[in-house]
């Protein structure tokens, strides 16, 4: 049960620091990274790596991509899965499939499995439920260990996936001798980050205020932000809109006055994610940009790059995980945005948990 938190989403989202540390347990046993040989094989094999998902699961496997790549020297493709069927990419000569699925249920993904299981390639289910139909029809599976997901917007898994996907990585590294993969020390950063959540965790009445003050009475906002921070961006995008109904959309800070800077008027407002230093500048130019379109701005800040006038601040953890610490704020902007407007947090209109239609 929810216990005495009024909505899951706001236990699942304070669940996560709980949620890394349960998965190190599972997966750094005696000093080492416990990941089927078989599995840091055909990973090794593999020329390419497709990443086949839907909606946050998607989003977290970008927030995947760029360590994944630098840890196992392959290249990573995401493609979306109701895409896949009519918009296959062009496949490498030995690609390895990755299904990236909390419920590991999802018709699109699943269809994307069948047919690639049918060309004979190589399939590796990244799922919260074991035993679930995605799990059971690929070759290889890994466990998220996140607990029961109930609220119908994601939260705990999509963290539980980047993590899974590090401790992946890492482990595949380590195999190959990346030197690299060497230098990073996994079980310590993860730490950080679940330190660093407690802290943005324990300021929820100061978000909460923010968030009040930022997006009441709006119908639409944008979320901005660069490099890693526009993968968040996507996903606290899609949070924001699925239980709040605030349109929003998730912007490379760059790409804004490509055109859609148009839409920026007096008091749209903006939320800017800003976790690393060599983007951060620039990032901050296109707030300014904004601001003298009208625009009111809500920062989200990791601390080593922060300054006075900014919002939320989040302590800074390793580059290669900043996904982790950024997007806990703008879950909980959508939580407390959707409570504000007096809606069901947990069960947005026209949506179910798990998606088994095409
Ligand atoms: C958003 C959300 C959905 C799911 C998507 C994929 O909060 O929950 O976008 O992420 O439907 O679902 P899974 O991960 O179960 O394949």
């Amino acid at each position: 049960g929810k216990g005495t938190y009024p909505y899951y989403m706001l236990k699942e989202i304070d669940e996560q620091p709980a949620v890394l540390r349960r998965i190190l347990q599972h997966y750094y046993v005696d000093g080492q990274y416990k990941i089927d040989e078989e599995i840091l094989k055909a990973i090794q094999q593999a020329d390419r790596l497709y990443i086949v998902a839907a909606g946050t699961s998607y989003h977290a496997g970008f927030a995947s991509k760029a360590f994944f790549e630098e840890m196992t020297k392959t290249p990573v493709e995401l493609c979306i899965a109701s895409e896949f069927g009519y918009n296959m990419p062009l496949l490498s000569e030995k690609p390895l499939f990755i299904y990236i699925s909390q419920s590991g249920e999802t018709a699109d993904s699943r269809q994307v499995l069948v047919k690639t299981k049918a060309l004979g390639y190589p399939a590796l289910t990244i799922t919260n439920v074991a035993g679930s139909t995605l799990s059971r029809e690929a070759d290889y599976t890994l466990s998220l260990h996140a607990g029961p997901e109930i609220a119908v917007a994601s939260t705990k898994a999509y963290t539980a996936q980047i993590s899974v996907m590090a401790v992946l990585a890492k482990a595949v590294g380590d195999y190959i001798g990346n030197i690299a993969a060497s230098e990073f020390h996994l079980v310590k950063e993860l730490s950080l980050v679940a330190t660093s959540m407690v802290a943005v965790l324990a300021e929820k009445e100061r978000i909460a205020e923010k968030v009040e003050e930022h997006l009441k009475g709006t119908r639409n906002s944008f979320y901005i932000g660069r490099g890693e921070d526009y993968y968040v961006s996507m996903e606290a995008a899609l949070k924001l809109k699925e239980i709040s109904y605030i349109q929003c959309e998730g912007f490379a800070a760059g790409e804004l006055k490509h055109g859609t800077i148009a839409l920026i008027e007096e008091n749209t407002p903006v939320q800017a994610i800003l976790s690393h230093k060599a983007l951060a500048p620039h990032t901050r130019g296109n707030i300014m940009e904004v601001i003298s379109r009208g625009a009111k701005v809500l920062t989200v800040v990791s601390d080593d790059l922060a300054n006075e006038d900014d919002d939320i601040i989040v302590p800074s953890v390793h580059p290669y995980l900043t996904s982790l610490a950024m997007v806990v704020p703008t879950q909980m902007i959508a939580y407390y945005a959707t409570l504000q407007r007096g809606l069901d947090v947990d069960k947005p209109r026209n949506l179910a948990k798990s998606v088994t239609v095409e």
